[in-house]
């Protein structure tokens, strides 16, 4: 049986701030794009199922499983993926209580602790650990999540 060639098309992307123009088949998950076509690995392949968080990235104001997210769907959107957060406070602060072992799921946490302090700069505990839930560590026991999002939340004036 002949196989039809995948038909590839041309988007445009804005992430962390650049504009791009990529070539993606329709069906390509905006994780597959950023790490396959821009290089940008800081988005991790996890379950795949929208359910670890591993590959969190934030379009406009919200977070979103990129591993569930077409690539066609971010056009016309402001994509930040975690190398934009680069020296931000809550990356700091992740390194400054150790708040990971493997590091793995670490991207997709920053990622949803810097969401979380945009909507709510003083979240109640309550909303620190239902906004947490979304995303899963296999190593660390969270405590440590917990005191880097707290470090920042308790520098703010
Ligand atoms: S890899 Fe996307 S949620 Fe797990
Ligand atoms: S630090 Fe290893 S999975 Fe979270």
């Amino acid at each position: 049986m002949t196989q039809m060639p995948y038909t590839k098309i041309s988007i445009p992307l804005e992430v962390n701030g650049e504009s791009h123009q990529v070539q993606i088949r329709p069906a390509d998950t905006l994780l597959n794009v950023l790490r396959n076509e821009l290089s940008l690995t800081g988005a991790k392949p996890g379950c795949l199922t929208g359910d670890c968080g591993a590959c969190s990235v934030i379009v406009n104001d919200k977070v979103y499983k990129s591993c569930i997210m077409l690539a066609m769907e971010a056009i016309d959107s402001k994509i930040t993926t975690i190398e934009g957060l680069y020296d931000t406070p809550i990356q700091k602060a992740f390194v400054n209580h150790f708040a990971f072992q493997c590091g793995y799921c670490t991207p997709g946490f920053i990622m949803n602790c810097h969401a979380l302090l945009q909507k709510h700069p003083h979240p109640t505990y309550e909303v620190i650990k239902e906004w947490l839930s979304s995303n899963i560590c296999r190593c660390t026991c969270y405590e440590e999540i917990e005191e880097a999002l707290l470090e920042v939340i308790e520098n703010r004036v």
